[in-house]
């Protein structure tokens, strides 16, 4: 029985708006992609890396990971998808039999802690079909709906049960798979594509259990985002 990551980095990064993707931008003299494939492979817990690569990068990210020291497991790369579902299918579709858990983790949160890939993992090979890392929400978060050239605020959820949710998510292969199965129909009928895995268990009906998630395991989306992850690596190594 083997524990797969999906190493999700086929994205563009529009938001951080630099001129490669995301995954391949540079913190503190390594892409993205390597941060988070050697933390990974590091935590021991992890038999096997698939990544998913930008178009027409597949070539690179396989020189990048599969020649690097400290990755020694072993890595796959293939082309993403349009969309992060498409890009995880397009990732499961290459598990190997004897794959019964597969994480998702996202390149775009470099800093992953070696605890939080295993306490995960951990969670799901105690019985949980389906695991996640969250937070406690520190901001007040108000439920909106459009409203003329402004918004109209039309509820506040009790904040003390509320997450901001990570990844490393993980689960029970086969489950996984009639998610992302029932998850694609939805998507083409809604043309609506699903943010995280989880949502697409919860759509099935199936559980989904939460661990504690960590700070260090923030995404990187902006500018700022990057310029924090810079301080944190120049502290830690320090
Ligand atoms: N991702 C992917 N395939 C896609 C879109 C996203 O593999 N078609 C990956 C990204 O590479 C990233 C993760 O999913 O590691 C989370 O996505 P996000 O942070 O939104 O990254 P981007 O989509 O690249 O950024 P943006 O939304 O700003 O364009
Ligand atoms: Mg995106």
């Amino acid at each position: 029985m083997t524990t797969l990551a999906i190493l999700t980095a086929a994205g563009s990064g529009s938001r951080l708006g630099r001129d490669l993707p995301k995954a391949l931008v540079d913190l503190e003299g390594f892409p993205l992609v390597l941060h988070a494939a050697r933390r990974l492979a590091a935590s021991g817990v992890v038999d096997s890396l698939v990544v998913t690569a930008p178009d027409g990068l597949v070539g690179v990210m396989t020189d990048l990971l599969a020649g690097d020291p400290h990755i020694r497991i072993p890595v796959q790369v293939t082309d993403g998808g349009p969309t992060r579902q498409a890009s995880v299918a397009a990732g499961l579709a290459l598990a190997r039999p004897g794959d019964d858990v597969v994480l998702v983790h996202d390149a775009a949160r470099p800093l992953v802690p070696s605890d939080l890939v295993q306490r995960v993992v951990g969670a799901v090979r105690s019985g949980h079909g389906a695991v996640v890392p969250g937070l406690p929400v520190t901001d007040t978060v108000k439920q909106v709906r459009p409203d003329g050239d402004a918004e109209l605020v039309t509820g506040t959820p009790d904040r003390s049960m509320l997450r901001a949710v990570q990844t490393p998510q993980g689960f029970a292969h086969d489950l996984l798979v009639r998610a992302h199965r029932t998850g694609a129909g939805r998507a083409v009928a809604e043309h609506l594509a699903a943010t995280d895995d989880a949502g697409l268990v919860e759509a099935l009906g199936e559980p989904v259990h939460m661990v504690a998630g960590d700070a260090a395991a923030f995404k990187i989306t902006t500018e700022r985002d990057l310029w924090l992850a810079s301080l944190v690596l120049q502290e830690t190594n320090a």
